[in-house]
This record gives structure tokens, C-alpha cells and sequence, in this order.
């Protein structure tokens, strides 16, 4: 693997959580690989999960890791070309990326949508420029559109978790939030699900009230439902995240009532098990009880996150 920006950088999807899934049997068995080699972890947003499971995982692999909070810590960056730079910015991306390319044999980046600008979001202009100027492979640690570390540990969480004897159903449901958040991680997870479902691991659907449906780009094959109450019947996995519209880009359109999960809505589903990425608002957007509840699989979740970043490095480790 050269790089890990979306699901279309994997070969075999299978197979990369059944690596997951062996790293977390025998988590040093690959140190050799990551001998006298750096990962620089590039952070313009905040992160909890990403930010130390990535490391951890690169340290299990033998690696050197170097955090840059460029936000807090680097200049402020120029990404257009052409621009005489008399204004905020200090430093040019091209040079940035570049220098850090430098340092260190694998960089991992995150950088969030701005949500003003459609286009100019779901171009990567940044991601792309970054991975074009600093000449090593990149890993996604989220981008504007896509959270493919997450996708992968939630697809490993399921695969890991289901004891069903036919595929598990598995829904995205739609959450309210009271902030504008991006579709990263919705449009990731749906794309991951999708691939799942072509594949034959599990069947999909996605539940979101009108305005809120994600870009068809990201959704070939899902079954797509304005009724939670629809899509939850004989559900196997729920997956509770909030985002944006993506039509009437960015925004927090009316706030629907009934679309917080509790324990009430789990009646008719299959004893679902629920996941969410976090972090999570509690009782805005899911309950304490469900949290709180035997149903809840978050802290597995993030914790294959490790798991999940470590068979995406040793890969990359292994094409080096
Ligand atoms: N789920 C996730 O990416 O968490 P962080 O934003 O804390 O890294």
C-alpha cells in the first residue's frame, strides 16, 4: 500500500481486517519492519483517538513518531499558488510539505472541511497539494470528506463482534447535533459498507430525515430510508453519527425530533449492538442509557483503532 486515503487504496478488504485482527493477537511480531524508520503524525484539527492510537500502533511496529500540531505550533500555511503572500499565511504548503518529507518516511495527515465551500472541500485541495509536494507515502488520519481509519476499525469491530450465522444488517443513523459537522465520517463508513456489501460480508442501509442524505458517490448499493423506525427493524449493528447536509452544504437544517437513539428504539431491531466513532455528545446525540447499556460497543470500537492503524502501517512499512 502506497497510501491510505480511502477505501480504493485497498486491495482486499477481507484480508486487511483479518491482518487487524492478527495484530491484536500478536501486537510486536512486526517491530522489525519500523526499525530506523519515522512516522510524523500532521495534525490541523484536534484528535484524541487518531492522534494516540497511531502512534501506538507505529510504535508497535518498531517506529520513530513525531507529532506536529500544526494548527497550535506550525506558520500558517499558504495553499494557493500564484498569490503574492503579503497577508497571514508565512509559510507556502508547497515548501511545508516538502521539508516534513524530509524527516520522515511516512506522514500522516488531518485536515477538516472548512464547510463553506462545497467544491473547494470535496476537491482535497489540501490533502491532494500535501501529498503531491511531500513526496512519501501519506496516510489519512481525515481529511475533508473521508475518515478511512475509523471505517476500517468499524469494519473490523463488526467482523470481530458478529457470531450471526447469515450476513448482519447494518445501518448508519443519522443523529442531532447542535453543531455543523462534516459528512467525513459518514461518507467513509458508507463507502466501506458499501464495499463490504459488493463483497458479501454484511447487508446496508442508511436512515437520515430529508436534506441530510450524503452524496451518492459514497452510497452505491445502500438501501436509503428517512424512517429510523424502518431502517432499524432486525438491525444487527447501528451506526449513530451526526453530519452536516450535504445538499444545503453545511448546514443545520430543522432539527427533527425522534432521532436519538435509546433503549426504546432497540425493540425490534435484532439486540443491536450500537457503535459510534466519538466523541459523542450524551443525550444530544445518543443516550447515556444506550452508553452506559450492554449494547454499546464504542470503547471496543476505539480501542480496534489501534488494531486498524497498525495493519494499515505495516503494509505501507512493507512497500517501502
Ligand atoms: N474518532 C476519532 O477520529 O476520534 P478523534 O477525533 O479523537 O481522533
Amino acid at each position: 500500500m502506497n497510501q491510505f486515503t480511502s477505501v480504493n487504496d485497498v486491495q482486499d478488504i477481507g484480508q486487511l481486517v483479518k491482518d487487524a485482527l492478527a495484530l491484536k493477537e500478536s501486537p510486536y511480531s512486526h517491530q522489525h519492519l519500523g526499525k530506523n524508520k519515522t512516522l510524523g503524525l500532521v495534525f490541523l484539527n484536534p484528535s484524541l483517538r487518531t492522534r494516540l492510537s497511531t502512534q501506538k500502533a507505529a510504535l508497535n511496529l518498531g517506529m520513530n513518531v513525531m507529532v506536529m500540531n500544526m494548527d497550535k505550533e506550525g506558520w500558517a500555511l499558504e495553499t494557493q499558488d500564484g498569490v503574492v503572500m503579503n497577508g497571514t499565511t508565512v509559510e507556502h504548503i508547497r515548501e511545508a510539505a516538502a521539508v516534513m518529507g524530509q524527516y520522515c518516511d511516512i506522514l500522516g495527515l488531518r485536515s477538516f472541511p472548512k464547510l463553506v465551500n462545497r467544491d473547494e472541500d470535496y476537491n482535497e485541495d489540501f490533502f491532494n497539494k500535501f501529498i503531491k509536494y511531500c513526496n512519501v507515502p501519506v496516510v489519512s488520519l481525515e481529511s475533508a470528506t473521508r475518515h478511512p481509519l475509523q471505517s476500517l476499525a468499524d469494519l473490523v469491530t463488526i467482523k470481530e463482534t458478529w457470531t450471526g450465522a447469515t450476513k448482519p444488517k447494518v445501518v448508519l443513523a443519522w443523529a442531532p447535533h447542535i453543531k455543523a459537522l462534516p459528512q467525513a465520517v459518514p461518507n467513509s463508513f458508507a463507502e466501506w459498507m458499501c464495499k463490504a456489501q459488493a463483497d458479501g460480508m454484511l447487508d446496508f442501509t442508511i436512515a437520515q430525515p430529508k436534506g441530510y442524505e450524503l452524496s451518492d458517490d459514497f452510497t452505491p448499493g445502500a438501501i436509503i430510508t428517512h424512517s429510523l423506525d424502518e431502517a432499524l427493524k432486525g438491525a444487527d449493528y447501528i451506526y449513530v453519527k451526526n453530519w452536516s447536509s450535504f445538499k444545503e452544504y453545511g448546514k443545520v437544517l430543522t432539527y427533527p425530533e425522534g432521532w436519538m437513539l435509546n433503549n426504546e428504539k432497540l425493540v425490534g431491531t435484532n439486540n443491536a449492538k450500537v457503535m459510534h466513532c466519538l466523541p459523542v455528545r450524551r443525550d444530544l446525540e445518543l443516550s447515556s442509557e444506550i452508553l452506559d447499556g450492554p449494547n454499546s460497543l464504542v470503547i471496543h470500537e476505539a480501542g480496534n483503532r489501534l488494531w486498524a492503524a497498525q495493519a494499515v502501517l505495516k503494509q505501507m512499512l512493507e512497500k517501502l
